[in-house]
């Protein structure tokens, strides 16, 4: 099932329901390490990226179980095991291990983590934070060794606010001794759900969901029950499907409050937006209208939706400008999309102009990274006649099952 075939040209409508954050699961998981117990997750995406980490997690000594509804982490016995190399390669997640294995173990040795290929993702700022809490690192062979003989609380400032490295510091400093005062910490709603469950487990965090966290560290932690929230990323991705095709769509759970900037750019696109309990209804006008948007950290419009703004705005009806500013290859979906008929203009590495055009036309397409291969899907279901997009295992790495979820919003979509 590596590609999946669309007969495009219907506009999305029905109402889908958006399963639990990705971005969320994965640092929840590997917190799960700092309970010497049992913790139960609910709505836990069953995608590959989760089912990577439990591999890991499962390879260091912990039970895990799905049940109906949630996963159970038993952490009770954790060895320092080596991790399996595919799964610290493949998925950049899995570097939210170091804090939480320094954290259990005090040492540990891993590849250098993987992940979607969107830019040079370096983790040096994870590596100096956790030096300032008193962690040696040494490389040999491409592999990475972390000691802490004495983990121990420190005053960070991050010089970025890294969405990753902001949950290290956090995961590494619960565990530490003493203090940690964390200035320019990353905002992102994942940072603060991941505060939520540790704190549910008995840590004494402040300042959770600012810039500035004081984690006083050295506490036990008892196992505990949580819910992971509605993905925002996948809520915004079938958002601008709705807006590219021209449909009408009720995003049930979808989570209004972390989306403002994305719900404000629908807006501009001219979709009309309203929400309510049952979640985010859109009815989009038949093409978008021109936006100017530019990526920036939480609260800002998210990164991980430009390629599906993008995609929409193939028939928008003007010149839309996009600026990448957080990865600088998240633009490998460009020539896909002139395949089919879209005229984009690069104006420099990290900015791009399209120019809305009335019609698409099917092609064949390769999904290259995550967002990027569900950007590709949505322009299939943009374009007249059959679009293929293979390589789509990249794209089940996020997604439950983006096929089930665009049937039901009475695309013809299937996985072959
Ligand atoms: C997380 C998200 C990803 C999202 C990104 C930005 C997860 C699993 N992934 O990724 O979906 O696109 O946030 O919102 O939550 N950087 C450095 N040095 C470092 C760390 C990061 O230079 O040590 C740079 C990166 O190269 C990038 C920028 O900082 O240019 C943002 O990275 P970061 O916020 O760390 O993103 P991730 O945690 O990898």
């Amino acid at each position: 099932m590596d590609s999946i075939r669309i007969q495009g040209g219907v506009a999305l409508q029905g109402k889908v329901r958006i399963h639990g954050s990705k971005n969320a699961a994965l640092p929840i998981l590997a917190a799960t390490l700092l309970v010497r117990d049992n913790s139960f997750i609910r709505n836990c995406p069953r995608i590959a990226d989760v089912y990577a980490m439990i591999n890991l997690l499962k390879g260091l000594g912990c039970c895990v179980r799905w049940l109906e509804t949630g996963i159970v982490v038993d952490s009770t016995h954790v060895q320092k095991g080596e991790m399996c190399r595919e799964a610290v390669t493949g998925m950049r997640s899995s570097l939210c291990l170091l804090g939480a294995l320094l954290g259990r173990c005090g040492e540990l040795t891993m590849e250098y983590p993987g992940g979607c290929v969107i830019g040079k993702r370096p983790i040096d700022l994870h590596l100096s934070a956790l030096r300032k809490m008193g962690v040696e690192f040494t490389e040999s062979g491409g592999r990475l060794r972390a000691v802490a003989s004495r983990l121990h609380g420190a005053c960070i400032r991050l010089p970025f606010p890294s969405v990753g490295a902001t949950e290290n510091i956090i995961l590494a400093a619960v565990a530490a001794e003493g203090d940690t005062i964390l200035e320019g910490a990353a905002l992102e709603p994942e940072i603060l759900t991941l505060c939520r469950y540790l704190q549910s487990c008995g840590a004494f965090i402040e300042g959770a969901g600012s810039g500035r966290l004081i984690v006083h560290g050295g506490r036990r932690l008892h196992g505990s029950e949580f819910a992971i929230p509605a993905d925002r990323i996948v809520a915004g991705t079938y958002l601008f499907g709705c807006m590219g095709t021209g449909g009408n769509v009720l995003l049930e759970c979808a989570p209004e409050e972390e989306m403002a900037a994305v719900l404000e750019v629908a807006r501009k696109m001219g979709g009309h937006v309203c929400c309510s309990e049952e979640g985010i209804y859109v009815q989009a006008p038949e093409r978008p209208k021109p936006v100017s948007i530019s990526t920036e950290p939480y609260p800002g419009f998210p990164t991980d939706l430009q390629s599906v703004v993008l995609a929409a705005e193939v028939r928008g009806c003007g010149c839309t400008s996009i600026k990448e500013t957080i990865f600088e290859n998240r633009f490998r979906i460009v020539e896909d999309l002139e395949k089919m008929g879209a005229c984009i203009e690069r104006n420099d590495c990290c900015s791009v102009t399209v120019k809305g055009v009335e019609r698409l036309h099917g092609a064949c397409l390769e999904a290259r990274e995550l967002r990027g291969g569900a950007a590709l899907v949505i322009a299939g279901l943009m374009a007249e006649g059959e679009t293929i997009v293979k390589g789509c295992p990249y794209i089940y790495r996020g997604y439950e099952n983006i096929c089930r979820d665009f049937r039901e919003l009475g695309a013809r979509v299937t996985s072959v």
